[in-house]
């Protein structure tokens, strides 16, 4: 092990972001610190790190008792230079049905990491926040300086996040820059849950063949983007002086609507799974697309994965997935 090599907390990396995350910072040679309640999250998305000295893992919520196990953590490896904040319930319609859960997780989590950040005088936090704090009624492409005003719970909470970033900058000095996710997809994505990515949740139908639910007329869009653009865009925010308290935008800067990319999964996956139509989702924004001028500016990002590109290498993850998990059933 480099014992001079940095150590970066990734909260939330047993997850889908965070996973990919991890791979992207252990690949600049830093040390890794992660903790995750492995409620979303799961080992699996870590075992190609097993036996990694630069890597430790740790079973930790951020909403509660964290504090001990990072301090017991940083007395071995050395203090945590950079935070990536990621843990977070990413669910909308769950913010929706239960909006305290959210604040707990999502905003007060937050603050705890901040106020761990602060006591422990650590460089920098890079958080992740969302498109869903813009104003529906804002006209696309968004920009950073484009209205907030979220739609639902979940936004309000990543919005309040970031306010409190920001105060912790003005007050107490810290350092930070928030990332404005658009739709993040890619391999990890976990396929069987409803509340996940469409991208995911679509694929696994197409595959077994069961009914695509499209929400509303199918004509609201996203911007999709590849988890492993996504994690290059966080590391390179982790570097000293990059994107200092700055909120930049992450996306493809692609629309695609949710008809094109059912249409393009039936396509991709030769399935004849129909194609159902149900009520809007409750918080469901209507249109969502970034510029990603910021983004280029500050961070040198520019997103590298097509969207077919991205969709077939996720429909092979899922594919591999399901079939080992045939294999153990
Ligand atoms: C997603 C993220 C959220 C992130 C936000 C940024 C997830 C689970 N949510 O929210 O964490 O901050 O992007 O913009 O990754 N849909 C269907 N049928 C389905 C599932 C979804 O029609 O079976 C529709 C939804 O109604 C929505 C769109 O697809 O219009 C995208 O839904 P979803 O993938 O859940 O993401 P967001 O709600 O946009």
């Amino acid at each position: 092990m480099t014992a001079s090599a940095p150590v970066a907390l990734v909260t939330g990396s047993a997850g889908f972001i965070g996973s990919h995350t991890v791979d992207a910072l252990m690949a600049t040679g830093c040390r890794v610190l992660g903790i995750d309640n492995l409620s979303a999250g799961s080992r699996a998305n870590l075992r190609q790190w097993d036996g990694e000295p630069r890597h430790t893992f740790l079973e930790a919520d951020v909403t509660e008792g964290f504090e001990s196990v990072l301090d017991d953590a940083a007395s071995r490896l050395g203090p945590v230079d950079c935070i990536v904040h990621l843990a977070a319930r990413t669910m909308v319609p769950l913010s929706v049905e239960d909006p305290i859960t959210d604040i707990r997780v999502n905003l007060e989590g937050t603050v705890k990491i901040l106020e761990y950040a602060r006591r422990r005088r650590i460089r920098k936090v890079v958080f992740a926040s969302s498109s869903a704090v813009y104003d529906d009624d804002a006209p696309v492409p968004v920009s950073e300086e484009s209205r907030v005003r979220p739609s639902s719970p979940y936004g309000i909470d990543k919005l309040g996040s970031e306010l409190f970033l920001d105060y912790y900058a003005r007050v107490h000095g810290l350092t930070f820059t928030t990332l404005r996710f658009m739709n993040v997809y890619g391999p990890r994505q976990d396929p069987e849950s409803d509340y996940s990515g469409v991208i995911s949740v679509f694929l696994d139908r197409a595959l077994s063949g069961r009914p695509i639910t499209i929400f509303g007329d199918g004509e609201q869009t996203r911007d999709f983007v590849h988890a492993r653009d996504v994690a290059r865009a966080v590391v390179s925010a982790c570097a000293s002086g990059v994107g200092d308290h700055a909120v930049i935008n992450i996306g493809s800067a692609e629309e695609t609507s949710i008809n094109r990319l059912a249409r393009m999964i039936l396509d991709l996956t030769e399935s004849k799974s129909p194609i159902r139509y149900a009520p809007l989702r409750l918080g469901d924004i209507k249109r969502s697309v970034t510029t990603s001028d910021r983004a280029r500016a500050l961070l040198g990002f520019s997103p590298a994965v097509g969207l077919r590109e991205g969709l077939a290498e996720t429909l092979a993850w899922v594919r591999q997935t399901r079939q080992s998990t045939e294999v153990v059933a």
